[in-house]
């Protein structure tokens, strides 16, 4: 039988050479490769610093820490996503408040944000859900007008655009990426923030490291032994054989989403009139991270793909639904009503450069046969 994973990172003979030199260099740990691969992807999304740490979750923790969130100030994001968005803001005793979704992209509906705003709003993090943009302009507009910081939860969108401009590289305060395995660009694990205010940057980029106020590598590459803790920091710094593996991933980011695009493309045609998909708004290029599609017999369909060898997933159980979350700040299902109904629905297929043509089809054939 036939057996396509979920996901697989394309990976070459390049990422091992990349990953083998690092390892050779004897400096195991953050040092000149990742200075390089900060520098790179600063280059390519346009941003004026970019610091490189071992996950999102620890850039979007250190990225709150960075616009001062404070126990009992509150955090809109939208319901619809991964755990860490919530729990980097409980990290410092501040409350998540959920957001429901737009039906068409999965994304934060702006317009239900206003009514979510109160004098302990510190801050927005909108997630671009499966690597599509979400509407920043409206979503600034209101950040203005609240007085409200921006941070960009990108963990699916790179590389994607908003306006034309690179995520990475809008009005927000700092955003986040994520190298995870799944990921676009994938280091094992990893996380980029970038922003173009230089305190942010700093207050990151000391924090990820104890709060050490000088780099390892440059106290023992002759920069002297002293140094001093000037914040509370983390140990958060990612590795030069991780770097090593985004620089060689970089690389190739564009040919990557290419091929995805040319995947959603043949399943957009496949599944038309038949089978409901996310919609692209025509104003933003997603990073095709994820292919979601929308059944009304989801469970049975993930079980008959499974038993045919094709490995899907759901993303994502709405925060409101978790249990640690449901109690702690009593979420109420109600109030989530787009999010609820997208959940039942919802199931990504595979979407990876690896994929070959007999793999899609064979996709293709199995979900217009079981979906309903
Ligand atoms: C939307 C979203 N945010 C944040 C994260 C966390 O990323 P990381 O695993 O790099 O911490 C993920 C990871 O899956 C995610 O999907």
């Amino acid at each position: 039988m036939k057996k396509i994973l979920f996901h697989k990172t394309h990976t070459t003979q390049e990422e091992l050479d990349a990953v083998a030199d690092a390892i050779r260099s004897g400096w195991l740990t953050m040092g000149p490769k990742v200075m390089e691969f900060e520098e790179s992807f600063k280059n390519y999304v346009g941003s004026q610093e970019a610091v490189m740490v071992n996950s999102a979750t620890a850039a979007l923790h250190l990225a709150l820490k960075a616009i001062g969130l404070k126990e009992e100030d509150e955090v809109i994001i939208p319901t619809n996503t991964f755990v860490a968005t919530a729990e980097v803001v409980t990290y410092f005793n501040a409350t998540p408040v959920l957001c429901d979704i737009e039906y068409e992209t999965h994304n934060i509906d702006v317009e239900k944000i206003e009514s979510l705003i109160t004098e302990k709003t510190k801050a927005i993090i909108p997630v671009h859900f499966g690597g599509q943009p979400c509407d920043m302009e409206e979503m600034y507009t209101i950040a203005k007008k609240y007085n409200l910081k921006v941070i960009e939860d990108a963990a699916h969108a790179l590389p994607a655009t908003y306006k034309g401009a690179l995520v990475g590289n809008l009005e927000s305060d700092v955003t986040c990426f994520s190298f995870y395995a799944t990921k676009t660009l994938s280091t094992g694990e990893g996380g980029m923030a970038t922003t173009n205010n230089d305190d942010y940057a700093k207050s990151i980029n000391t924090n990820r490291l104890h709060g050490i106020s000088k780099d390892v590598w440059d106290r023992y590459s002759g920069g002297g032994w002293e140094y001093d803790i000037v914040d509370n920091g983390n140990k958060y710094n990612s590795t030069d054989m991780n770097a090593a593996l985004g620089l060689s991933q970089l690389k190739k980011l564009e040919w990557m989403r290419d091929k995805r695009a040319t995947i959603a493309q043949k399943y957009d045609n496949a599944f038309k009139d038949k089978i409901e998909k996310l919609v692209i708004k025509n104003d933003r290029e997603t990073s095709y991270h994820l292919y979601v599609i929308k059944v009304s017999n989801r469970d049975k369909l993930y079980v008959k793909l499974k038993e045919k060898g094709i490995g899907t997933s759901v993303h994502f159980i709405p925060m409101h639904n978790h249990t640690y979350y449901k109690n702690k700040y009593n979420y109420k299902a109600e109030d989530y009503p787009v999010a609820n109904d997208v959940f039942k629905k919802s199931l990504s297929l595979p979407i990876y450069p690896d994929l070959n043509d007999e793999d899609i089809e064979y996709i293709i054939e199995h979900v217009l046969l079981y979906a309903k």
